[in-house]
């Protein structure tokens, strides 16, 4: 019998502006969930990271399985009860229909599954990030499964001598999934063409080429893809297997050590480095900066482990303060250039309107 991750996360309310959900509200969702979830999953875990709250199962009933999807909606929706009962920030924000049907895609909240036969032991990461977008994975994911300088195992495993094959997304075609499936090695170039640009080609998953199984699954939706305006940044989940025929977890950990720089920070508007935080780690500086977190999980039979946290380790701490000198240095130079994203990831519709009263405003000189 095959076991089935799902990660389903939302943003559905925060304490002192989009810092963090109160923990009422946490324990509302794990309690609706420990409830109704009892016939439904074989195991659950919460967490939060930033102002997103998610909900990561493990069960029997394939991806996309409409009771699954169905009971993390519910358990979103009797959050925001409670959100709108403390008068928390945003609350709701990311339930973006009125009713659920069928699936949470394209419903607001964001997800991440894979569905695998379990190894005897099943080691997997858990990742989770706030005020950035889902292209944020795109380098590490890319250095992790192709770089040697990153993945010493591409050199040293025979369990990964074929490398790997990417799925990627073309995240600005909305009228369905545009996927295009390449391989590492030989298709490194086309990968980085492609992956360089963060906005639009996002890797949605990735498969051994050794074995054929999952490696690793990324959420892909773009909230103003699908509500049209500004909605908050999309704060991507990812999972990813790890050892044997997969990179080990220092190897996927290690890319996490450039903290390069992002799309979201304040406003979803900014560029900033993206910072691996422990876990349940709040939002501060200028909204930000972008956060990662990585829960490290072992499954078997279906059931989870506790969680270690892969970035609580004195190394990150010197990597944090790296972090956060390169998010000084960019804030430094305000809205100029690069430090703002282009004006069509402006996740804000009021520079529309600027720009066209402005537009009346020039005059070509004779
Ligand atoms: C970014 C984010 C925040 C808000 C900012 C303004 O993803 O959530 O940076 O954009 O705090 O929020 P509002 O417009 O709700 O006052
Ligand atoms: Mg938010
Ligand atoms: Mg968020």
């Amino acid at each position: 019998m095959k076991t089935t991750l799902s990660i389903i996360k939302a943003d559905i309310g925060s304490i002192g502006g989009h810092i963090r959900p109160s923990e009422k509200l946490i324990a509302e969702v794990r309690n609706y969930v420990a409830q109704k979830g009892k016939v439904i999953i074989t195991d659950f875990f919460i967490s939060h990271t930033g102002d997103d709250i998610a909900i990561l199962f493990s069960h029997k009933l394939g991806k996309g399985n409409e009771k699954v999807h169905k009971l993390a909606w519910d358990a979103f929706v009797a959050g925001t009860k409670v959100a709108k009962e403390q008068g928390l920030y945003g609350a709701g924000q990311d339930l973006l229909k009125d009713s659920f049907s069928g699936n949470v895609r394209g419903m607001g909240p964001a997800v991440a599954e894979m569905e695998f036969e379990e190894r005897p032991n099943e080691p997997f990461l858990f990742f989770a990030a706030d005020k950035t977008d889902p292209g944020a994975y795109n380098l590490p994911l890319y250095l992790a499964f192709t770089d040697p300088m990153y993945n010493a195992g591409l050199m040293l495993s025979p369990s990964m001598n074929k490398g790997f094959r990417f799925v990627i997304m073309d995240v600005n075609y909305t009228e369905g999934d545009r996927v295009i499936e390449l391989n590492a090695p030989e298709e490194i170039y086309d990968i980085a063409a492609l992956l360089r640009d963060n906005q639009r080609f996002v890797v949605e998953s990735i498969y051994s080429r050794n074995n054929g199984d999952i490696a690793a699954s990324v959420s892909t939706t773009r909230l103003h893809n699908i509500a049209g305006k500004y909605t908050g940044k999309d704060d991507p989940v990812m999972l990813v297997r790890v050892q044997g025929a997969f990179p080990a977890t220092g190897e996927v950990l290690a890319p996490f050590n450039i903290g390069h720089y992002v799309a979201g920070f304040m406003r979803g508007s900014h560029t900033g480095p993206l910072m691996p935080v422990r876990f349940n780690s709040p939002i501060s500086y200028f909204d930000g900066p972008p956060v990662v977190a990585c829960h490290a999980f072992c499954v078997h039979k279906g059931k989870l482990t506790e969680p270690a946290d892969a970035f609580d380790h004195p190394y990150w701490d010197w990597v944090r303060n790296k972090v956060s000198q390169k998010a000084t240095e960019i804030r430094q130079q305000g809205f100029s250039g690069v430090a703002m994203l282009p004006y069509g990831e402006l996740e804000y519709g009021g520079i529309v309107e600027k720009m066209g009263m402005l537009e009346k405003k020039f005059k070509v000189k004779k």
